[in-house]
């Protein structure tokens, strides 16, 4: 995602055992997606080669929970805090998972959820990202919805004579907002989450 400016020179480590989507989210912003290696028993990218490849243009890690199993959280937490790296995780295929107890969704400073047919959990297409960061939530939330707020405490250039329909767009955002006919499904399907992850489990236990 991309607020209308590039970073030409910027680097992203991801990893080459995923879908394109995790290095193409660096191309959308002008950035430079670098492979590092993946772990030979889980397929999920290596702590060590993140750290191998890490220049003074690196910006962040886009980690993906290859097939479910959710990456070495802690030691990709330490390596972007040494550096002042985003830590990214891409559980398009992990909604489900937990790591040392704790929900995915949790554990990176952003972390991505894909709805398309195949995963999990669907609402026919779409995604949600969350985080707990305040700062990159409100990032995430302008961007979604064409760097338009209309929250009273963001308002810059607000004057008294501005009416109450009045708003500001204050980066170039996109229209990523999901329908609510998709969000519907969705809350349905939320609650048949634990069974649908179950049957997946066993699914793959059984390959
Ligand atoms: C690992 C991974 N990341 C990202 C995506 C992209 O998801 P979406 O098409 O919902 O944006 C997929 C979809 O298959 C995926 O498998």
């Amino acid at each position: 995602m991309h607020g209308g400016r590039d970073w030409p020179g910027d680097e992203v480590i991801t990893t080459p055992i995923t879908f394109a989507a995790s290095a193409n989210c660096a191309l959308y912003c002008g950035a430079r997606p670098v492979f590092a290696d993946i772990d030979p028993e889980t397929y999920n990218i290596d702590p060590r080669s993140i750290q191998e490849h890490i220049t003074a243009k690196t910006k962040a890690v886009v980690a993906v929970d290859f097939t479910g199993q959710i990456v070495q959280v802690e030691e990709i937490r330490k390596i972007c805090d040494e550096h002042g790296l985003i830590f990214i995780e891409d559980a398009a295929h992990s909604i489900a998972s937990t790591y040392n107890g704790k929900q995915v969704g949790n554990l990176a400073d952003l972390t991505c959820f894909s709805f398309h047919p195949v995963k999990t959990i669907t609402g026919g297409e779409g995604g949600a990202v969350t985080t707990n960061r305040e700062e990159l939530y409100k990032k995430v939330a302008l961007y979604r919805t064409h760097g338009i707020t209309k929250n009273p405490r963001e308002l810059q250039e607000r004057t008294p004579e501005d009416g109450s329909w009045y708003y500001e767009m204050q980066e170039l955002g996109y229209n990523y907002r999901i329908t609510d006919i998709q969000a519907a499904l969705l809350v349905s399907q939320l609650k048949k989450l634990p069974r649908f992850a179950q049957v997946r489990k066993k699914d793959c236990e059984e390959v």
